[in-house]
């Protein structure tokens, strides 16, 4: 984790604020209210969300969960050194939505409101996607910006290793291949066509991940009934010569992970590359520079 990847993530959270699919949002309170009914008020409803970098969901799985009065929240992450900060923005955004810290340690935080029936145990852990997880256990998982890391069926198997049987899924922002830049560029195609196949190669991923989602827990047999579902693109656009909050460092990211992803790529000439990354980097500093990506939300619920 470097200092530069933090300022990214904090970044991205106004892109993320308007990705996200309202819809998918409202249905995921509802399923949320029914199963923390089934539960009861003495058993926590708990939680698991894997990839949770420094936090930058937490404020949607607040809102998720708000009809659940008592939680347990497992937030994971393969990168420890983002959990402190994760801590530290789960402890923020706690304040910002008028609960309190009760206690907190180095991994550890207990939140409370106003009514003392409201208790929300936040723990975080190091822990990689497949590797361990107790099977089961869990009444939702939920993923920001996290399955199109991983390759083609990793989400669902794991779904149903860690649900419990009438447990849900959340998944939002999950990248669903297309990744657009304006104004037109001549070599767009050959750069993000390399740039999506690199998120297959050495890393593992899936550039298709969001439509494939929808499409492996909808099918027969699967075990799930899908709730919601839609689209939550990531959209940023110049605005009075600028960008919006921290946005320009987000796009200038963007450029970065494409340049040093098709860095790689014997199939793309250099030349090609620097032309393209030179164009866009000028577009950028002039504040002429758009962007959208591709995503998708998703809500299941298990069904056996
Ligand atoms: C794009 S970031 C998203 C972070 C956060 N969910 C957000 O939206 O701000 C993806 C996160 O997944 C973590 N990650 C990548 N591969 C992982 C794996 N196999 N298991 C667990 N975490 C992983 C990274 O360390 C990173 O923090």
């Amino acid at each position: 984790m470097n200092a530069g990847f933090l300022r990214y993530l904090a970044a991205k959270r106004t892109v993320d604020r308007r990705a996200l699919h309202p819809g998918v949002a409202s249905r995921a309170t509802a399923a949320a209210r029914r199963l923390s009914e089934r539960r009861g008020p003495s058993r926590a409803v708990r939680v698991l969300e894997v990839g949770s970098g420094a936090g930058g969901a937490f404020p949607v799985w607040l809102e998720l969960l708000a009809p659940c009065p008592r939680i347990e929240f497992v937030a994971t992450d393969a990168d420890s050194d983002l959990l402190d900060a994760g801590r530290d923005a789960v402890s923020r955004c706690a304040v910002e939505c008028g609960l309190v810290v009760a206690a907190s340690g180095t991994r550890r935080v207990r939140l409370e409101g106003r009514n003392p029936a409201r208790r929300i145990e936040v723990v975080f852990r190091t822990a990689s996607v497949p590797g361990e997880a107790a099977a089961g256990r869990f009444d939702l998982l939920v993923a920001q910006s996290f399955w199109d890391l991983l390759p083609p069926g990793a989400a669902i198997a794991y779904a149903r290793r860690v649900l419990a049987p009438d447990g849900l899924f959340c998944s939002t922002l999950t990248f669903a291949g297309e990744t657009r830049f304006e104004p037109p560029h001549g070599l767009d195609e050959p750069i993000l066509a390399s740039y999506h196949r690199s998120m297959r190669g050495d890393r593992g991923g899936d550039p298709r991940a969001g439509d494939r989602l929808v499409r492996d827990f909808r099918a027969a047999g699967s075990g799930f009934r899908v709730l919601a579902e839609g689209p939550s693109d990531w959209r940023v656009l110049p605005v009075d010569r600028g960008y919006p909050g921290d946005e320009r460092f987000f796009l200038e990211t963007i450029l970065g992970f494409v340049a040093k992803e098709t860095g790689a790529d014997p199939a793309l000439p250099g030349p090609v590359r620097r032309e393209w990354l030179t164009d866009r980097r000028r577009q950028l500093d002039e504040a002429r520079l758009a962007y959208r990506a591709r995503q998708r939300d998703l809500l299941t619920e298990r069904i056996g």
